[in-house]
């Protein structure tokens, strides 16, 4: 069995590629039905057609408004079959009816440990406030930006001359792995939602070997393969 999903982007694609690479390799229990771009430079297209994915360009500015625009998402993405979404680098905010008819079917990846830093330039912002500890948030998506039940997080070290890049880098690291890896857990029916809490249904896994990484936590743990 394997999750048909959509994804949509408006960039490169990293964690695009990332999630494609883990679906390549067996290791991810999704197909990929469509890509969705606000963007037309957003090389994540790119991405998806070097990997023989069907693409759609769907740019905001050219929809009166809004509900308009999400409409026409809506329509994309349900037309390529998809049975959830991910959101990886997607630079707009989702409408209520979108959220709605993919009511928790809906992830997407930020690049910080909400709910700290919200928002745009995450990565930045951890980098000057000065935290020692910054990373990265999957979770779940409903009305409100960067809030819904969080999946899997992962911690990096912050260091003092870290600048938005650079932290961004580390960050970005663990983005790639941590996110295949609560596609998989979507896909396999292994995630639950308590209020603003998500519980994990064990599996008979092996636990990532996290030897060759930078010092980090991941919680809940990878599993092989991630
Ligand atoms: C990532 O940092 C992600 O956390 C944020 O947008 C960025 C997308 O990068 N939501 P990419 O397009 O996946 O390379």
């Amino acid at each position: 069995m394997t999750l048909p999903v959509a994804v949509l982007v408006s960039g490169s694609g990293s964690n695009l590629q990332a999630i494609i690479d883990r679906i390549e390799d067996g290791v991810l229990a999704a197909r990929i039905t469509a890509v969705v771009s606000n963007k037309a430079e957003a090389y994540a297209l790119a991405r998806a057609q070097n990997h023989g994915l069907a693409t759609a360009l769907l740019p905001h500015a050219a929809f009166p408004d809004r509900s308009a625009y999400d409409a026409a998402l809506l329509a994309a993405v349900r037309d390529s079959g998809a049975e959830a979404v991910v959101l990886a680098g997607f630079m707009r905010l989702l409408g209520a009816d979108f959220v709605a008819a993919y009511r928790d079917r809906i992830l997407n990846i930020h690049p910080a440990l909400l709910p700290g830093f919200p928002g745009l330039a995450a990565q930045g912002q951890a980098a000057g406030y000065g935290v020692t500890i910054a990373g990265a948030t999957v979770h779940f998506v409903d009305e409100k930006m960067d809030n819904g039940p969080i999946v899997i997080q992962a911690a990096v070290p912050a260091l003092p001359d870290d600048d938005a890049q650079s932290l961004g880098g580390r960050i970005m690291t663990l983005e790639h792995r941590i996110y295949p890896q609560a596609i998989h857990w979507l896909a396999t029916g292994r995630l639950s939602i308590h209020g603003r809490k998500t519980r994990l249904a064990p599996a008979d896994m092996p636990k990532a070997d996290m030897a060759d990484a930078m010092p980090c936590l991941v919680s809940p743990a990878l599993e092989a393969g991630f």
